[in-house]
């Protein structure tokens, strides 16, 4: 019997999950138009068909903001139970504040730590694996955590070997602990920082601050070399999933799905070469998408559940790997009834007046730190000290 002091075990269980995407779609036609390419060429050698590019007014913010309201919707929590939330991405809306607190604002999570994570197209699984981590250790209950990006931004679209290949979206899910046995059963992080230069985005950081010299040498566009990347990622993606596999005490036989980074088909072959398993247990979805980097595997994630292909009891392996370098794959018994039941129409309303609510808070928030900074220069001086009224003499 369990004595009084022993503390029972938690698990960190997906309850939520959303993807959201741009409207417009960049066809490979359309990229034949902009550089020298052909659509057989794109299809042969990555299997992208089309991918989604933001317009004018929309951000990585816009996307999260989307997704995570899925997210959120779908396991029928409100934003103010969330203990945290972590955006990982390469693409923030600005370098400070972090996206995730742009989020907490918009969501209203009013009781939520929010932090972005910089880990490349393997930053969601990190961001995954370190809220589990926190809910098992019994620090927070509730975590959002979502991989977005707008590579669309910072991709040369007079570049053919980078252009084809990126897109943008994002993708989140709502952590839950619990006692219940399941959820994230294991992960594994690496990184080689020696691989560092073949993706980089070269300028805009402290080492080559943004100059007119940095806009004229393409330096706030994405460099990759494909071929060495490629290499790393056929090689890693196996070896991180049977140690993730091994430490949950599992095979690679009781893996339902892989839900790898989306990158190259290719890649994905080789993977499922190297893992000796059918290459239809290693879901893809790039025709659609292209590499949306850390967005990629959440929506993949949201895809697979959407097509029936992931149901309760099912072992699954999210694997990632990209600039950095670093890799990542995380093993999850799914454990939630699929599918959820159809929200009520008093629920949509009622959660769509919960964000204009957040809306009308944030812009209360921001008058009230106007008036405070007026009371504040009425009161006192430069150095904080009270000013001296004429009633004081
Ligand atoms: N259209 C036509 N020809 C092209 C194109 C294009 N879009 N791009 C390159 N080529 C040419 C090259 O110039 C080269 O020509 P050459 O032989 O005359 O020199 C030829 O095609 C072959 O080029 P490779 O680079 O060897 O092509 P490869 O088969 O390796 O495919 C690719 C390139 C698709 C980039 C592949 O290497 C790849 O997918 N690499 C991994 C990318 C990746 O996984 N990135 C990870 C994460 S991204 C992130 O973290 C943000």
């Amino acid at each position: 019997m369990a004595s009084r002091t022993e503390a029972v075990p938690r698990h960190a269980h997906i309850v939520g999950w959303g993807m959201a995407v741009p409207d417009r779609v960049l066809t490979n036609d359309d990229l034949v138009a902009m550089v020298d390419t052909s659509d057989d060429w794109i299809r042969q050698r990555t299997g992208i068909v089309e991918r989604h590019v933001v317009d004018e007014g929309e951000s990585t913010f816009t996307l999260c903001l989307q997704a995570a309201q899925s997210a959120l919707d779908v396991a029928d929590l409100d934003p103010d139970q969330l203990d945290l939330i972590v955006v990982a991405t390469v693409t923030p809306d600005h370098a400070f504040p972090a996206t995730a607190c742009l989020l907490q604002d918009a969501l209203g999570a009013r009781h939520a730590a929010a932090f972005d994570l910089s880990a490349g197209c393997s930053g969601f699984v990190y961001g995954l694996s370190l809220a589990a981590d926190l809910l098992i250790a019994n620090r927070y209950t509730h975590a959002l955590i979502l991989g977005a990006e707008t590579l669309s931004r910072i991709t040369d679209y007079s570049d053919r070997n980078t252009c084809v290949l990126f897109g943008d979206g994002a993708g989140a899910v709502v952590l839950q602990a619990s006692q219940t046995p399941g959820g994230v059963l294991s992960s594994v992080l690496g990184s080689d920082g020696s691989g560092g230069e073949l993706l980089i985005l070269p300028a805009g950081g402290s080492a080559l601050p943004a100059s007119v010299d940095t806009l004229a040498a393409r330096q706030h566009f994405i460099h990759m070399q494909g071929r060495p990347v490629f290499r790393f990622a056929t090689r890693t993606m196996p070896d991180a999933v049977r140690e993730a596999l091994k430490q949950a005490g599992l095979a690679i036989d009781d893996v339902k799905l892989f839900l790898p980074h989306q990158a190259n088909d290719r890649i994905l072959h080789a993977a499922a070469q190297g893992l000796g398993v059918p290459t239809e247990r290693m879901f893809s979805n790039l025709a659609s998408y292209g590499n949306t980097s850390s967005a990629s595997i959440p929506i993949a994630l949201c895809e697979a559940i959407g097509q029936g292909r992931i149901t309760r009891d099912d072992l699954i392996v999210l694997i990632g790997f990209g600039a950095g370098l670093t890799w990542a794959a995380a093993a999850i018994r799914w454990s939630l009834p699929l599918p959820v039941p159809t929200p009520t129409r008093r629920m949509t309303l009622w959660r769509r007046l919960r964000y204009r609510l957040a809306q009308i808070r944030s812009m209360w928030r921001r008058l009230w730190r106007r008036i405070d900074a007026r009371v504040f220069h009425i009161l006192y001086d430069r150095n904080g000290r009270r000013k001296k009224r004429p009633s004081d003499d």
